[in-house]
């Protein structure tokens, strides 16, 4: 049984596939596999490795005759077209739980380095301008007492909401249903979508992309936040118009903005780079030594359990 590996991942990944009896092979570039390559090096794959960086679409799908399982190095699945894989007869599964509290971590890091501007204030000490402490430098938003608006309550929005909660803040929420863990843990209180955007203070997106999710916070929603609203993203650029937003931005309609994924990843929009009252991270969720191991082990397991026959543990389709 042959496994195709879209990029180097932690070894620890391959080792198992090897002790498995599996043939490995990786991609070994440093950059994300092109369509036509993968479709070239995967073509008699029984099994592919791949990253949230690699469209898996129908055009993909149809040139891997002998794959029985995707195993998506990430918990988001939106760069693979699921339901064709699923239609032949091909197994998609994702790593979740094990990524969420790195993400909610970084969630809460740009909650609190675009509140009180910290890159703002990093960049000062570079620029040598530190003269001493000043009454009025550099001042920003507390956090206490104020709402936090969680859209999307799954595994990262409530880590994300218990973090923001111990800080003394209020948690407001808007999912697809109402959740007992919010409302009985953290005292949350569900809301409509265009009423939390009203009512919050920070904003945090945890909804997966999806159709229905695709620019979820439009021009007209954007429009209704308070005017010195933070904005926090580390769903999926897709679910904001980030244009729409950078020009707020531009504009001082709201106070900031934490972003860790963009619209057209990798290519960011070049207007960001212009801002103060913006913090830029390189999609890093997931990026800690041992959440990134562990990804790699379930990733494998999948793979070994469905090639030897049995249940993925994470099956997405
Ligand atoms: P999850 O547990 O499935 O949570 C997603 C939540 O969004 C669920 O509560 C779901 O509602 C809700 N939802 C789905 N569609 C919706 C819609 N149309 N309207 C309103 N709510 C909707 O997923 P997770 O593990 O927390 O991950 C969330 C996302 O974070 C991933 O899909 C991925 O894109 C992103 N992520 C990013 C990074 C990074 O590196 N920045 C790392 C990990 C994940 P139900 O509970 O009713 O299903
Ligand atoms: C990262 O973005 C993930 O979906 O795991
Ligand atoms: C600040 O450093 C203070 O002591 O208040």
């Amino acid at each position: 049984m042959k496994v195709f590996i879209t990029q180097k991942i932690p070894e620890i990944a391959k080792n198992i596939l090897l002790e498995n009896g599996f043939e490995v092979e990786e991609f070994k570039e440093d950059r994300p596999i092109k369509k036509e390559e993968l479709i070239e090096l995967a073509s008699e794959a029984d099994a592919v490795l791949s990253l949230l960086t690699d469209k898996i679409d129908k055009s993909v799908i149809d040139q891997l005759p002998d794959c029985k399982i995707i195993s998506n190095y990430a918990v988001g699945f939106n760069n693979i077209d699921v339901d064709y894989a699923g239609s032949k007869g091909i197994i998609v599964t994702n790593t979740p739980d094990i990524l969420t509290d790195a993400t909610a971590d970084i969630a809460m890091t740009l909650m609190l380095a675009s509140a009180r501007r910290l890159v703002e204030g990093e960049k000062y000490m570079r620029n040598k301008k530190f003269t001493g402490w000043k009454p009025q430098l550099l001042m920003g938003i507390e956090l206490r007492g104020k709402n936090v608006g969680i859209i999307g309550a799954g595994r990262i929005g409530y880590e994300t909401a218990k973090r923001a909660k111990s800080f003394g803040t209020n948690i407001i929420y808007y999912s697809r249903s109402r959740k007992d863990n919010f409302e009985k843990e953290l005292d949350a209180t569900f809301m409509e979508l265009d009423d939390l955007m009203k009512e919050s203070d920070i904003i945090s997106l945890h909804i997966p992309l999806n159709e229905e999710t695709h620019k979820l916070l439009n021009k007209e929603r954007l429009e209704i936040m308070k005017k010195d609203a933070i904005v926090i993203n580390t769903a999926r650029g897709e679910v904001i118009d980030e244009k729409y937003l950078i020009k707020m931005l531009k504009e001082g309609k709201i106070f900031s903005a934490g972003f860790d994924v963009y619209e057209n990843e990798p290519i960011v929009n070049e207007e960001l780079f212009e801002l103060d009252n913006v913090v830029l991270l390189p999609h890093l969720g997931s990026a800690t030594f041992d959440t990134r191991k562990n990804m790699a082990e379930l990733c494998a397991n999948n793979i070994a359990n469905v090639l030897n026959g049995k249940d993925p543990i994470t099956r997405v389709n």
